[in-house]
């Protein structure tokens, strides 16, 4: 059941897809404090709190504060309240049970158990909010009212579940030949390349260094005959130069943020400086969009948008403003607080609270500050995209996922977690972040395997792998000037081979869950706690999760460990894929195990009666069988049962009926 109560005069986000009559009376379970723009509700010793999307922490969110605010924080730290999305919805789990959402633009804090452990208190900043309080039969019932009503997620090409190698800083196109070409030497699968910030002609959006990446619709075409696609980046800051179509025909047309006195918006991003297109005006919106078309006439069928929380290095007014302020301290002897007011300056400069409240965004008339409708910024910048390609390329899936997102956004296009680092805890922090992506629509996503900043090393990209081939996207990704990631930059290649080459043998159970778990609103990724919720063991584990129907996966996720604790439910098939290509199965009992995993091994835990359909694998997506299948299965007394959902990759008939076929053994 769904109820809805709305306080104060609504904003308008289209998160949800029909709305519900509002409610009159008070909303269940919750305080309101009106005065103060808060909610609380007073938790059990017990209770758990699931969900929030993209954050910092545990699967469990209880014992710290989280603010939704879209943030361009590369520190992804436990002393971190808010990543890049914004996905304000939550479910309590313990004597009751019931889900939240607050469909709110604006800056909102969830306390869950932060200054007092036993309250869960919700805070606004501004009293203009739509609630919806969601009960069902357990928490997975209650996430999926949630999802039919914020609609559909985004569904990707198949292409797109392939392995794909990306690196910010692939200066040309022979670059790109050469990590393709090592790549197919040595047997290592691969589907895509991603093209950072360097392909464009000095940062500008929808433009191309025809010295570098000459005559790209060539060259994607050679890719493409060779089973690769190009993925683009696109920013969200628009380069101020005169000559410059994108910017003049903004700007013409007024479809850039203004400021208060109605002139353009200036920040400085990748380009210097820049105007932000107001993705929230549609006119605005379906004209960003339409200028996909200049890329996607040249070929290519996959994007990914950026910096669009909006990231701002600095504004032009606080650079003067500042650097004003910085000649006060020539020559000057800083004690402890002025040279904190010195740095303090400089850091300042970038994505400051008071920029955000320094433009206007123009809806259906109305002129609203930014920071009213900060969280709406990247979800439409996804929108502008996604509505496009429905318009340009109607019978195509394109690829597209965002760093900034809100939830809506989700129908438009996935996330990728954004710029973690090559440490151990993100292996975790990036299996934790599935289940809570999952229960807000989010079901294509991954993290930069290998980690985004600092230098990795070998054994941390094997393990991030053998996690990251089960998520949805699997791109391995990094920063310039950090240490150099591509696999075939390490010695073990047949590690690399067996493991990445293994995400194609689980390409049929992959897809065919992920297709399902989009098309029924279920979460592809569980924590135990959603499908074992009386056992006292499996509430609280937050190092292994359930994925699709019938699998388990308890990934390594520190370094020189040999292998890793794991607790079983329920009796399970504990299958091994070695390097050498054979495999090892055994039946384990419920229970706590210490189970030994090589760097090269990949674990996974099969569930009573259940079959994994698996493929021979393949270079390339393109390659993969997807109808002679091999199983896994652990068929314990009685029948396994599996649903395979297959279509052909590429076009939209989705709930054709054709594409499920039921498998018994
Ligand atoms: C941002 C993105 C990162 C990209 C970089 C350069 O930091 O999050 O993925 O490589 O910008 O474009």
């Amino acid at each position: 059941m769904i109820r809805r109560y709305v306080y104060g005069k609504v904003m308008e986000t289209e998160a949800i897809m029909e709305k519900p009559q509002c409610q009159e009376g008070t909303i269940p379970y919750f305080t309101v404090d009106e005065e103060k723009m808060s909610f609380s509700f007073s938790m059990e010793e017990s209770d758990r709190v699931y969900g929030l999307g993209e954050n910092v922490r545990g699967i469990n969110k209880r014992g710290w504060i989280y603010e939704s605010k879209c943030s361009d924080d590369p520190n992804h730290l436990e002393d971190r309240r808010s990543l890049y999305g914004a996905h304000n919805f939550i479910v309590v789990d313990g004597k009751v049970q019931f889900g939240v959402f607050v469909d709110y633009p604006g800056i909102l804090t969830f306390d869950v158990g932060y200054t007092r452990h036993s309250e869960l208190k919700i805070t606004a900043s501004d009293w203009n909010l739509d609630v919806y309080v969601i009960e069902g039969e357990d928490v997975k019932d209650i996430v999926k009212q949630f999802r039919g009503l914020i609609g559909r997620s985004y569904i990707a090409p198949l292409w797109a579940f392939g392995y794909g190698q990306s690196r910010w800083s692939y200066m040309t196109a022979d670059e790109v030949r050469d990590v393709v070409k090592k790549h197919r030497e040595l047997g290592i699968p691969l589907d895509s390349v991603y093209l950072d910030i360097d392909y464009m002609e000095r940062y500008k959006d929808f433009t191309l260094n025809d010295e570098t990446f000459p005559d790209f619709a060539e060259f994607n075409k050679e890719m493409k005959e060779q089973n690769i696609h190009l993925v683009p980046i696109i920013d969200a800051g628009v380069k101020q130069e005169e000559g410059y179509p994108v910017y003049e025909e903004g700007l013409e047309k007024g479809y850039f943020c203004k400021k208060e006195d109605g002139t353009p918006f200036v920040a400085a991003v990748w380009p210097g400086k820049a105007l932000f297109p107001d993705m929230l005006n549609k006119e605005a919106r379906d004209w960003f969009g339409d200028q996909y078309k200049f890329l996607l006439d040249q070929g290519v069928e996959g994007f990914w948008n950026d910096m669009n929380e909006p990231a701002i290095f600095y504004t032009e007014d606080r650079l003067k403003d500042v650097l004003e302020k910085l000649d006060t301290f020539k020559g000057k002897n800083l004690d402890l607080n002025r040279f904190w007011e010195f740095t303090g300056l400089v850091s300042g400069l970038s994505n400051n609270v008071e920029d955000y409240k320094m433009f206007y965004h123009n809806i259906n008339g109305e002129k609203v500050r930014h920071d009213r409708v900060h969280n709406l910024f990247g979800y439409n910048m996804t929108r502008a995209a996604g509505e496009a390609f429905e318009r340009l390329e109607p019978d195509k899936r394109i690829l597209m996922f965002s760093r900034s997102s809100y939830v809506g956004m989700h129908r438009y296009g996935g996330i990728w977690q954004g710029d973690n680092k090559s440490w151990w805890s993100h292996i975790l922090l990036n299996l934790k972040m599935m289940p809570s992506l999952n229960m807000c629509g989010f079901i294509y996503t991954g993290a930069d395997l290998g980690g985004f900043g600092s230098d990795t090393t070998e054994d941390l990209v094997l393990r991030w792998l053998a996690l990251g081939i089960f998520t949805p996207l699997m791109r391995n990704h990094s920063a310039m000037g950090t240490r150099v990631q591509e696999v075939y930059r390490f010695e073990n290649m047949d590690g690399f081979r067996h493991i990445i080459g293994l995400r194609y043998r689980f390409l049929p159970y992959l897809y065919s869950e992920y297709m399902k778990a989009v098309l029924r609103d279920e979460m592809m990724f569980r924590p135990l706690a959603f499908d074992y919720p009386q056992d006292s063991h499996a509430v609280n584990v937050e190092d292994q999760l359930l994925l699709g129907d019938g699998l388990m996966i308890a990934p390594v996720y520190e370094q020189n460990a040999e292998g890793r604790y794991v607790y079983l439910p329920e009796k399970m098939k504990m299958v091994r894929f070695k390097v050498d290509g054979t495999t090892e199965e055994e039946i384990l009992e419920a229970g706590h195990h210490y189970v030994n995993i090589s760097l090269t091994d990949v674990v996974v835990f099969v569930r009573p009666n259940h079959l994994i359909p698996m493929s021979s694998g393949g270079q390339c997506v393109e390659d993969v069988d997807f109808e002679n299948l091999q199983y896994i299965s652990y068929i314990d007394n009685g029948e396994a049962v599996y649903e395979y959902y297959h279509d052909n990759g590429y076009e939209k008939d989705y709930e054709n009926p054709e594409h499920i076929r039921v498998i018994r053994m």
